[in-house]
């Protein structure tokens, strides 16, 4: 499906070395935002050892890019040791960024990795007052179940195919180039 992003904006992987990048996009994001994407009031400090921690687990972090700098982010973390059944989900788009698709085009990336590693449920922690996250999901409901009522929503990812496995692939290779021209383009102007 053709996403529609923000002008020169690109979603893809966030690579090994980049955890910087998603640490500075979460310290920037607003009061507000920071709370609804970590479920309560957090500190810089947190945040840091949060992004410390994320590297070292087996999570996947697609990143919504403007330029060299990340804008949002989708996380993906299993849940439990082994070949685990289920995964955590987190996303978080800087206002500037909000209300422009970019939270639907990482949440279907993020559902798509879900259904490429096997997991059949996904948990996305959401206050019960967060409208926009709950309008997110809305969107994603013949693959999403969200209980409106409780602070966790949960998702029912369907098995993978060769095809969501090549969607994948694809998307994974498009986000390559699209970063090496970025730095090619960088290199020129320096
Ligand atoms: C929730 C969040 C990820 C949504 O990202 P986004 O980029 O704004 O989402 P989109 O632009 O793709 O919009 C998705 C849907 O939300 C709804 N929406 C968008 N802007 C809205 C607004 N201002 N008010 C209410 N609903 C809104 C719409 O239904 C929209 O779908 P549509 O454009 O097809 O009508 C983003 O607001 C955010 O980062 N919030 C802070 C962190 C957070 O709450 N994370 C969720 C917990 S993990």
């Amino acid at each position: 499906m053709k996403e529609v992003l923000p002008e020169g904006g690109v979603v893809r992987k966030l690579w090994i070395g980049e955890s910087a990048k998603y640490r500075e996009h979460l310290l920037r994001l607003d009061p507000q935002s920071r709370r609804n994407r970590f479920s309560g009031g957090v500190s810089d400090q947190f945040i840091t050892k949060y992004v410390d921690l994320t590297a070292g687990l087996d999570t996947v972090v697609h990143g919504f890019f403007v330029g060299d700098t990340m804008r949002g982010a989708a996380e993906l973390r299993p849940l439990g040791a082994g070949f685990p059944r289920e995964a955590e989900a987190a996303i978080s788009v800087e206002k500037p960024w909000q209300s422009h698709g970019v939270g639907s085009a990482l949440l279907r990336r993020t559902l798509l990795a879900a259904r490429n590693r096997g997991f059949r449920h996904l948990h996305m922690a959401c206050l019960a007052d967060n409208r926009r996250m709950q309008q997110l999901a809305r969107k994603f409901d013949a693959e999403l179940s969200f209980d409106f009522e409780s602070v966790v929503g949960e998702v029912e990812s369907s098995r993978p195919t060769p095809l969501s496995l090549m969607r994948e692939m694809m998307s994974d290779s498009h986000g390559f180039a699209t970063a090496m021209l970025d730095l090619q383009s960088r290199m020129l102007r320096a």
